[in-house]
């Protein structure tokens, strides 16, 4: 019998495919190409399935062009990248990979969050370019973490596991969220307190966005937003490119609206708003929030798991679309 066709969008770590070459005709990508829309179309029209990374569309005309399809696997916890009602109503199953990213990215946040109140990069960039002559009393002030008001937008499981790391740090936690935690989870979470996005806006000292990117979240945070938040405040962004409206914010950093940003993820990601390089309080990452060793290749496994769950007759554990009447 012959093996089902997948395509690998973009270059892995060279185990997952030869673990997925056990199962599958493949079509990779290792030189780490980057297609257009129609080109992914064009590849995935005798596939299927997929190993997605969030770089790709799969657009509901892609879908609509490739009836073959039976799974979308994606290599990440977002898939805002997925038209996942176009893909169910195709029959076409899409998994993510929740949960094996938690800590590493809560880590990243903090790095960020750290790097941004302490002015880490820009003091590196300033001792870089032989400005350091001596000592000052008033070098690189910047805003203290312990003992600070944190405010998470998105508790989900990395919002709590980045309250949960504020306990050592002696930190009140304000977050807000789609629903309000249980008492158990808010009590685990380092006693957070739900409260209006605005309300947070206005007490936190330091601001951290990990929320799930869809219509609805598209720009939470806009000139208005910024406009409630301390002026000693700072902001860090490792939820979506999308969420923030990248010019609002270069606006309110370069006016001294706010103190500082970290910033992973942007809007039109890799080509960002230039606007952002002329700013010295801003910490900027290229989308490595779960990029450790450990947890990229967990993630990679989860995806191609679930893609031989998928197309070998079982139940991926990861599906996005269980109510999908899955084709045969
Ligand atoms: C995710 O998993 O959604 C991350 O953004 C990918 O690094």
């Amino acid at each position: 019998m012959s093996k089902p066709k997948i395509l690998v969008t973009r270059a892995v770590f060279p185990d997952v495919l030869e673990r997925l070459l056990q199962y599958f005709e493949i079509e990779s990508n290792q030189e780490d190409r980057i297609y257009t829309e129609e080109e992914l179309r064009a590849r995935l029209r005798d596939k299927d399935g997929v190993f997605t990374t969030p770089s790709e569309r799969v657009s509901a005309a892609t879908i609509a062009a490739c009836p073959q399809l039976r799974a979308i696997c994606n290599m990440a916890v977002g898939y805002n990248n997925i038209d996942l009602d176009a893909a169910t109503q195709a029959g076409i199953m899409v998994t993510n990979t929740p949960d094996v990213l938690n800590e590493t990215t809560a880590d990243f946040g903090w790095a960020l969050m750290m790097a941004t109140a302490r002015r880490v990069t820009e003091s590196e960039h300033w001792l870089r370019a032989g400005k350091w002559e001596k000592w000052r009393y008033d070098s690189f002030l910047g805003a203290d973490v312990h003992g600070s008001t944190l405010g998470i937008i998105g508790m989900g499981r990395i919002g709590q596991a980045i309250a949960r790391r504020s306990t050592g740090f002696n930190m009140q936690v304000l977050y807000h969220n789609r629903s309000r935690l249980s008492e158990d989870l808010e009590r685990a979470a380092n006693n957070a307190r739900y409260v209006s996005k605005d309300d947070l806006l206005r007490q936190s000292d330091h601001v951290i966005l990990v929320l799930p990117y869809s219509a609805a979240t598209h720009h939470t945070i806009t000139a208005t937003e910024l406009a409630l938040m301390k002026p000693s405040a700072t902001l860090v962004n490792i939820a979506r490119g999308g969420i923030v409206d990248d010019a609002a914010l270069i606006e309110a950093l370069r006016a001294g609206r706010i103190a500082a940003a970290g910033i992973d993820v942007f809007e039109n990601e890799p080509r960002f708003n230039p606007g952002f390089l002329s700013l010295s309080n801003v910490v900027l990452t290229p989308h490595i929030a779960s990029a450790s060793e450990p947890t990229r290749r967990g993630m990679a496994n989860t995806a191609a798991s679930n893609l031989i769950a998928a197309l070998t007759g079982g139940r991926p554990a990861n599906l996005l679309n269980p109510q999908v009447k899955a084709k045969a």
